[in-house]
């Protein structure tokens, strides 16, 4: 996979064949002998930069059919469970997979993601997503989550949930869950986190907690920088709690 990038940031990801956009196209051959750092242009002279990619842009620009979750809320999952290098994340919905890529990212080889995902027609779309990566950290199960998970007793490093009925699998979740370890239910409304915080008490977790992921961005101009006036409301809440 190779990701081109113009100056105003635009993203593609690019395949061994003909790029075309509005200001041109870029042969095939071009394309398939690109190095991270070449500049290449069109035949109308718009210039894209190949880029090394990280997770984030791969995310960014694969396909997907609901919404995603954001870096600023993953990135306080990992925060607040200290997953790593070598956990066993389970978690559901896969949806698009960007959870799923971000934490097959987050763990590494020696780690695995294990995700549940019940529409048949988003599995085909994460496989092909994962299919574009070269993650071998992640097993995709096409199943209802509520008929139980696969995962052993106490072989899990985090579960983490965002689907509609998350408080159907949070028994479940502490049967697999190391002692010590978290889940983490990303739910965008409160009625949601309402219902998930009475089966956590009822399946045993303490240390529950609920946090939002707000990220205020600022602009960046000449004696006027300010943040910026128009930015995301409201993403999620994402309850957390702990077996202990
Ligand atoms: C908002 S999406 C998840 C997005 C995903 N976390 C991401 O970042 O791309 C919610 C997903 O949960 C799935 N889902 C809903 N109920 C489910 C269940 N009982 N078992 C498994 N998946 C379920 C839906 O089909 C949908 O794909």
């Amino acid at each position: 996979m190779k990701i081109i990038i113009d100056k105003k940031n635009r993203k593609y990801i690019v395949h061994d064949e003909e790029f075309h956009c509005e200001k041109g196209v870029i042969p095939r051959e071009v394309i398939a002998d690109a190095e991270v750092g070449d500049v290449l242009e069109t035949h109308m002279g718009k210039k894209y930069r190949v880029i090394n990619p990280n997770i984030n842009d791969y995310i960014d620009l694969m396909k997907r059919k609901c919404s995603i979750l954001l870096p600023q809320d993953l990135g306080l999952v990992v925060g607040f469970t200290g997953v790593g290098n070598g956990s066993k994340i389970v978690e559901s919905g896969t949806g698009a997979g960007s959870s799923l890529l971000f934490f097959a990212n987050i763990v590494g080889p020696q780690g695995h993601v294990s995700s549940y995902e019940i529409r048949e027609d988003f599995v085909k779309i994460v496989e092909k997503n994962i299919d574009g990566t070269d993650f071998n950290n992640i097993t995709l199960n096409h199943q209802d989550v509520s008929e139980g998970f696969k995962e052993e007793d106490e072989s899990t490093d985090l579960v983490f949930l965002d689907l509609p009925n998350p408080h159907d699998v949070i028994r479940d979740a502490y049967r697999i869950l190391k002692v010590g370890s978290f889940i983490a239910v990303y739910t965008p409304y409160v009625e949601q986190f309402q219902r998930v915080v009475k089966e956590l008490e009822i399946a045993g977790f303490k240390d529950i907690r609920i946090r939002e992921g707000n990220v205020r961005e600022l602009e960046i101009k000449n004696n006027r920088t300010r943040p910026n006036s128009r930015m995301a409301g409201h993403t999620g809440y994402i309850t957390f709690a702990r077996k202990i």
